[in-house]
């Protein structure tokens, strides 16, 4: 393998020296930064002199080539070479010789390494922003198109009558949520760090300004110990992955309760599931399973990333290379995960009758009626009291609030009336107070 620091090397790394330390199988994948990245610089350094106009003029445009091959033909990236960043060095060194070698004037693979990486994570984020938007657009449209009302819960126990939409509409705000700290992660890495050198900058009066402007950057990142040294950015990716992972593990278990037979809520279409190898009734959940594990994954993965950098020493360390693996991974799987369910949201089927129907049981007008009991003069309190002595009633007569007599009813207070009926209806229930909303 051609290294870049041979002139203070007597001896040769060994082999496994040189596996253990490369890291172009992993950052290859950042070969369009990279190259946009030296694009900049070498314009930069033609602007200011450093070198010639014409220097400048050849590295650009054998760097556009070099772009343009790639695309045509991705296998180019490959071969041996310590990282994506001595890869496109050599590869100018091949085409244009000695102005090649003078690419990484005034410049370090320090704060290169930096630069490349926000570039990513910020398109990334983008991305990421874009497709969360498109499930956002998948759920409210299922929302509308179904007109049900369900049982909500609390400790797993029916608590509250709601609209199926206002369940989905939850996950909606999380997801919007999310997207407010994607917007907020992108503004908090968005300062160029190229130009910060090793660590101390440069003895070569560079233009920072220039090459915030050619790549897009709102501003110069300043102190250089620090551009070098953050990692941030990274953390901060894999925060809002890890954030919003555990917001669709929710509701993948949500959904998996739901679909099972006890529950019988939902059902994943055919193109969402897998059935057994042995049980030929089984349809499972596996798409939401896969969500709820790779939740745990992301998290790790996270966690991961804040142990290499909790201990490290400014600036630049050999430790913060890990960082590739570990987004990379992380922002696949985020990415896949929202892509999958947004498509079975979009598939999936709900059972509205049976929905409708399981609101009429489980005491889920409870809270209602203790409601009622207030609006006849009864202090809230007392109210609970009552209606808790009448659902203990209703269980042991095997019956529902609703079915109670009259009669029976007034045992419990002699304020019940005979619109306590209508007023314990499901739907009278959702046209209320605050319960409208969706
Ligand atoms: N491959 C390295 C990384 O990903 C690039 C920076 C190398 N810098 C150095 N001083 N060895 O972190």
């Amino acid at each position: 393998m051609a290294d870049l620091w041979g002139g203070r090397f007597t001896g040769q790394a060994s082999e496994l020296m040189e596996q253990f330390n490369e890291s172009f199988t992993v950052d290859k994948r950042l070969w369009r930064q990279d190259i946009t990245a030296s694009i900049a610089h070498v314009t930069m350094l033609g602007e200011t002199n450093i070198i010639t106009i014409e220097e400048s003029a050849d590295l650009q445009a054998a760097l556009k080539e070099l772009y343009a091959e790639i695309e045509a033909d991705p296998e180019i990236l490959s071969g041996n070479h310590e990282d994506i960043h001595s890869f496109v060095e050599a590869k100018m060194i091949e085409k244009i010789g000695d102005t090649g070698k003078k690419m990484h004037t005034a410049r370090s693979r320090n704060d290169q390494v930096t630069v490349d990486m926000k570039l990513y994570v910020i398109e990334s984020l983008k991305d990421l922003k874009l497709t969360v938007q498109e499930m956002i657009k998948a759920f409210n449209a299922k929302g509308e198109s179904v007109d049900c009302l369900m049982p909500a819960y609390t400790h797993l126990q029916r608590a509250q009558i709601i609209k199926f939409s206002y369940l989905l509409d939850a996950y909606v705000q999380m997801f919007t949520r999310d997207i407010k700290k994607i917007d907020a992660a992108i503004e908090i890495a968005d300062e160029n760090p190229l130009g910060a050198g090793a660590l101390a900058g440069t003895t070569f009066d560079i233009d920072r300004q220039m090459t915030t402007d050619l790549l897009g950057f709102s501003s110069i990142q300043t102190n250089t110990l620090d551009s070098v040294s953050n990692r941030d950015f990274i953390l901060d990716g894999l925060q809002v992955f890890s954030n919003l992972m555990i917001h669709m593990s929710r509701f993948a278990e949500d959904f998996i309760i739901y679909s099972s037979q006890e529950f019988a809520f939902v059902e994943s279409s055919d193109s969402f599931s897998t059935g057994s190898s042995m049980m030929p009734q089984k349809k499972n959940p596996d798409a939401l399973e896969l969500i709820r594990g790779k939740a745990g994954k992301i998290i790790g993965l996270m966690n991961g990333m804040y142990s290499i950098m909790k201990g490290i020493p400014l600036t630049y360390n050999k430790d913060m290379q890990e960082d590739k693996e570990i987004y990379f991974e992380a922002f696949d799987t985020t990415l896949a995960c929202v892509q999958i369910l947004t498509g079975v949201v979009e598939e999936l089927i709900v059972n509205q009758d049976r929905l409708n129907s399981t609101v009429n049981d489980g005491f889920l007008n409870a809270t209602e009626l203790a409601d009622y009991l207030v609006r006849q003069g009864l202090p809230f309190r007392e109210a609970h009291g009552v209606v808790g002595a009448m659902v203990k009633g209703a269980i042991e007569q095997n019956s529902q609030l609703h079915d109670l007599s009259l009669e029976t009813m007034q045992q419990y207070s002699d304020v019940i009336q005979a619109d306590v009926y209508d007023y314990l209806e499901p739907e009278k229930i959702m046209q209320r107070g605050t319960k409208v909303e969706m």
